[in-house]
């Protein structure tokens, strides 16, 4: 039987103290997610339950038990108090998805720090606006990415520390630099966890928005109360389950479903720690048994694209219940996960600052294919008029998506940026940022984002970012970035490049361009193509019109381009 009862019930009885009460949580009292996530699981009885099974890309595999976690995570704790690190202070983890990666977050909120995890293949450019913005005093990392670290040391007067988890002497460590080894570091029985309260910061991530730098949106250890309940009534997780989230911690995904819904939970997590291949994928969820699987819309499409005989070549019998987030889940990616798993992915909708899912489907609950599902019981959300903000009364009507704030896994500001923060309201609403129409039984329909951000395979990319590093290129006068359409990805990057004078388009000159921004910022913001071209779309105030470029790539029509400035 599913924890969640019938929707309709649950909604008109839900209340978050249902979560509190569980949790036996009262208002005021000291609350730590680490502590929630470990320690308390042990005194429940689950010390001997394995927490987290891991394997590597070599595969190489590496079990921890919810008391290995306890301890793990409190030695991290105590070798990051001994560095000096202080509460509140901002510690990155910026790691490949390795066990250290895991139990360092859940250290990092025990000794009170604030994580900051970064997703690892970021570049030093995406590296340095979020460390430089959060002025970090700790990065977390290992061999492989400290190179990266190393080329913006200079530019961190503040960064204290840079702890990697895997040195092996080969490399001298540098100032500033030191190693800790997590599997070899003095089992701490008893740590002094720190006493957090509901609205203590926690967890700072970082998302990208159409104008300006990549925002840090700060959350509490209050979030525990929606993370808790949400990832036992929508993913359903139960006693025996093993559980999957295939998202990296370093979007948030991977931290509110891959490290705090589960733990909070009692559940045992499997982690791969290797790239994406259908084989891989299927032989893991053979092998570990994987009966509860979060993942995503493009890794679904990815697998669709596999067929059907590789699928028929394992035993996924374990799988009973599958959950999709971070861009639209197409029907077709539904039916066929019906067909060939005997079971639909349910589409879960949410965000880095909601921290919780807000929308979805439930188990149980008739899925519509291609549909978002209802909001969460204990979230009121609705859709607004595009021009006046009011909420939209009559059914099929594409309007804002906003949610009545109050929840407690909302995010409390964008760190250092509260302007921004506030500009996210309306009317007493959040609005989120998306389009959608409700349909006549109260189920949201997702038409697409209502600003610029690139959603490239569920990760959002900022045309800004982009652009500005593009600037730095050599041959670059002018850019506009856009997302345009890709079979797997939804959105892959494409840039509009006007050339400085002197140098010339050609197929070198785009593999060059490429390749800058991949290593400067990632793989993803990387354009996947590049088109030269003599000027760009402008407003009479010299504002590039993105949306005029998008529409051209999408065969959408241009709209209202009443302000431009020169004919394309
Ligand atoms: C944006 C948030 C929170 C999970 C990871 C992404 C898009 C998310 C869906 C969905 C259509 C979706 C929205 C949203 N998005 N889920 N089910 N259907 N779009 O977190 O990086 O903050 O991105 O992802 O545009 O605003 P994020």
């Amino acid at each position: 039987m599913a924890n969640m009862g019938p929707y309709e019930n649950v909604k008109e009885n839900f209340s978050w103290s249902i979560s509190e009460k569980e949790l036996g949580y009262h208002n005021g009292e000291i609350l730590n997610i680490g502590e929630y996530c470990t320690d308390r699981l042990c005194r429940m009885g689950k010390k001997d339950k394995l927490a987290l099974i891991w394997e590597g890309f070599g595969g190489d595999v590496k079990k921890y038990t919810f008391n290995d976690m306890r301890l793990l995570t409190n030695s991290i704790a105590h070798f990051l108090k001994g560095l000096g690190l202080e509460p509140g202070d901002r510690i990155c983890l910026f790691m490949d998805k390795v066990p250290e990666l895991y139990f360092g977050f859940l250290g990092i909120l025990k000794m009170g720090g604030i994580a900051q995890p970064l997703f690892s293949a970021f570049g030093s450019d995406s590296l340095i606006t979020r460390l430089e913005d959060a002025k970090t005093a700790a990065v977390i990392t290992q061999k492989k990415h400290l190179q990266k670290v190393r080329n913006i040391v200079p530019q961190m007067p503040y960064m204290k520390h840079i702890i990697v988890v895997d040195d092996d002497g080969s490399k001298p460590l540098k100032e500033r630099e030191i190693a800790f080894h997590m599997d070899q570091a003095e089992r701490i029985e008893h740590f002094d966890i720190y006493p957090s309260k509901a609205e203590t910061p926690s967890v700072l991530h970082y998302t990208s928005g159409t104008t300006g730098k990549p925002k840090g949106a700060q959350h509490v250890h209050y979030s525990l109360i929606a993370q808790y309940i949400t990832a036992k009534y929508v993913l359903d997780l139960q006693e025996n389950d093993i559980y999957w989230c295939t998202a990296d911690p370093g979007w948030v995904t991977g931290t509110s479903y891959g490290i705090i819904g589960p733990w909070v939970n009692g559940m045992t997590q499997c982690v791969l720690d290797s790239g994406f291949k259908a084989e891989t994928w299927y032989k893991f969820i053979e092998k570990y048994k994987i009966t509860v699987w979060y993942s995503a819309p493009t890794a679904i499409r990815s697998l669709m694209k596999d067929g059907d005989e590789i699928v028929k070549k394992h035993d996924l019998s374990s799988l009973r219940h599958l959950c999709s987030v971070g861009e639209p889940l197409n029907a077709e990616a539904v039916i066929w996960s019906k067909k060939v798993f005997g079971l639909p992915f349910l589409d879960t909708y949410w965000q880095t600052e909601t921290g919780c899912i807000v929308i979805s489907n439930y188990p149980g609950m008739t899925v519509k294919p291609g549909s978002m599902g209802k909001p969460f019981p204990g979230i009121d959300a609705t859709v607004l008029d595009l021009k006046t903000y009011e909420p939209i009364k009559k059914p099929g009507i594409v309007g804002l998506i906003a949610l009545k704030p109050g929840w407690p896994s909302m995010m409390r500001t964008y760190w250092n940026n509260e302007i921004t923060y506030k500009s996210k309201f309306k009317n007493g609403w959040y609005i989120c940022g998306d389009r959608s129409s409700i349909d006549e039984e109260g189920y949201f329909w997702f038409v697409g984002r209502d600003d610029d951000v690139i959603n490239t395979g569920g990760h959002l990319v900022g045309p800004f970012e982009i652009e500005s590093a593009l600037l730095e290129h050599e041959a670059v006068a002018e850019s506009a970035v856009v997302g345009k359409p890709d079979p797997v990805n939804m959105e892959v990057v494409k840039a509009f490049i006007t050339l400085k004078p002197g140098f010339q388009a050609s197929k070198d000159l785009d593999l060059a361009i490429m390749n800058f921004i991949r290593k400067r910022l990632s793989p993803l913001a990387m354009p996947q193509e590049i088109e030269f071209v003599d000027s760009l779309p402008k407003t009479r105030s010299g504002k590039i019109m993105r949306r005029v470029l998008r529409a051209k790539e999408w065969g959408e029509e241009i709209g209202d381009v009443s302000t431009l400035e020169n004919d394309m």
